[in-house]
Order: structure tokens, then C-alpha cells, then sequence
């Protein structure tokens, strides 16, 4: 069900489903997308569980606001958000951007996180040449719009076979970067350039950690993800075959699974305790 609310002065737009008594999980989207790529996770966690998806700010159906946006200004909106729907503690499952905020936020508040899964992200800010890249996409972008960005940008994102085996969802991936306004582009690429790492405080997480990355994720690889398990003390690693950086709808039926999975222990050892 879609609903809308203020956080932090801002409107943000959200799925709910699933059971209200139940735990609650939190997926955020990765960039440019929105909530909607989380539609087939809804889905399968609903009989069981509390799933929600929202949009950042600036994407899908959420306001942008006026203040510079940064991947710290991202996490405060969704510690606010959980505020404001009073939810003391979730598992957040955050997607490249998505996984930057969720590390930010359990910086903040790591008593709010039941359990974390980090999708097809890294811990590591932006290299100089990384950070150099995306201050000319911002400038293309600008001067030319978001036909030919969608198009490059589509062929990093999906393993070589999702261009045959997953044609709807490249059509909805390309169709949701051409619905972003051009301006909320240009200032997330600012706040992925201008984001802090985070590597050096994942020892200190509590929180039960999935790491999940697709085999052929080009833009956060394996070797990225094997990193943040290696550091998160417990982490759990989990490479899905045959998927690039979206594995959630590359290869759906095996995310879920292993989402499930995961969440079937942090209940499991949640009744423990
Ligand atoms: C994403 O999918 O959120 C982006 O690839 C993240 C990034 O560009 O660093």
C-alpha cells in the first residue's frame, strides 16, 4: 500500500505491507531508483513480516527539499522516518546508495538496527578519479540531460545475460532514471562524491550483517563485499550467481531466499535473548 509522510519537514513516499505487529524491515533503494525496485522483496516477505520501502529524498514520489543532500542528511531521514512510523528497531536492507546510508545510520543510532543487509555496496568513499568522473557526469548531465547517462549507466548496471533474461526490468530501470528530475541526479552524484567512508567503524557492529553481492556486479565486485564481511565481525557473505549491481531484481528468487534466510535467524535469536 502506498502512503505518505512528513520526515523532517519533507514528504516521503512508501510501501507498506505485511503485518503491523511484525518485525519490521526497511529496504532502501540505490541510485538513481526508487522504491518500487523492491516490489518482488514486498511481496515475499509479506506473510511473515513488516516490509517497507521508501524513496530517498529527491527520488521516486518523495520531496527533495532545499538543504545540500548528503548521504548523512539521507540516513537522518531515515532514522526520522522510523520515528515517525515509531519503529524502535528494524532490519534495514540498503542497495549500493541504499547501503551507504544504512552504515551511516548505524553509526548513529546502532540500537535501532535488528540486523543490516548490505546489497551490492562497499564501504570505501569515492577514489579522486571516482569523485573526478562524477563531477563531469554532473556537468553532462546538465548541459545535455539523461538519454545518453540512462543508456551508459544501464550497461554497468545489469549482468550481460539481464539484457535478454530481465528485459522488463531493464525497461523499468531505464524508465525510472528518465522519471528522476535531472536536478535530484545531480545533487546525489554530489553527495555520493562528497560521502565519508565507513570501513573503519564496521568492527564495531553489533548488528547481525548479510552481505549479498551479484557475481558480476561491476560497480561494488566481490572484492568489495568480501571486505565489509571480513571487517564486520559475524558478517555473513553471500555471492548470487549470474547477477550484476541490481541482484534484488536480477535474480530475485535467490535474494529473497537468502533474505528470508537471514531473517529467519535474527527472529530465531531474537527469541533467544
Ligand atoms: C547505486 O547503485 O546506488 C550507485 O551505483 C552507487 C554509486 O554510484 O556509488
Amino acid at each position: 500500500m502506498e502512503k505518505e509522510i512528513s520526515v523532517n519537514g519533507n514528504p516521503v513516499s512508501y510501501f507498506e505491507e505485511g503485518l503491523p505487529e511484525a518485525l519490521p524491515v526497511i529496504f532502501i533503494h540505490g541510485f538513481p531508483f526508487s522504491k518500487s525496485m523492491w516490489m518482488r522483496q514486498l511481496d515475499a516477505l509479506k506473510n511473515k513480516y513488516r516490509p517497507i520501502a521508501y524513496d530517498v529524498r529527491g527520488h521516486g514520489k518523495s520531496g527533495a527539499g532545499k538543504t545540500d543532500f548528503s548521504i548523512s542528511l539521507f540516513a537522518d531521514d531515515l532514522l526520522a522516518f522510523m520515528d515517525v512510523l515509531k519503529i524502535e528497531k528494524a532490519v534495514v536492507c540498503g542497495l549500493s546508495m541504499g547501503g551507504y546510508i544504512a552504515l551511516n545510520a548505524i553509526q548513529k543510532q546502532p540500537d535501532r538496527f535488528a540486523g543490516l543487509i548490505l546489497a551490492d555496496t562497499q564501504c570505501g568513499a569515492d577514489t579522486p578519479e571516482g569523485r573526478e568522473k562524477r563531477m563531469k557526469t554532473i556537468a553532462f548531465i546538465r548541459k545535455n540531460g539523461l538519454d545518453v547517462y540512462a543508456e551508459e549507466s544501464l550497461k554497468n548496471l545489469f549482468a550481460p545475460a539481464s539484457f535478454q533474461s530481465r528485459q522488463e526490468e531493464v525497461k523499468f530501470i531505464r524508465k525510472t532514471i528518465l522519471g528522476t528530475p535531472d536536478e535530484a541526479i545531480c545533487r546525489t552524484l554530489q553527495a555520493l562524491a562528497d560521502r565519508e567512508e565507513s570501513c573503519s567503524c564496521l568492527a564495531k557492529i553489533k548488528a547481525p550483517v548479510c552481505v549479498v553481492v551479484g557475481s558480476e556486479d561491476k560497480i561494488t565486485p566481490i572484492q568489495a563485499a568480501q571486505k565489509m564481511a571480513d571487517a564486520i565481525p559475524g558478517a555473513k557473505l553471500v555471492i548470487i550467481e549470474k547477477a550484476g549491481h541490481l541482484t534484488n531484481l536480477e535474480m530475485p528468487g535467490a535474494f529473497n531466499d537468502q533474505v528470508l534466510k537471514f531473517l529467519d535467524d535474527v527472529r530465531q535469536n531474537q527469541l533467544k535473548k
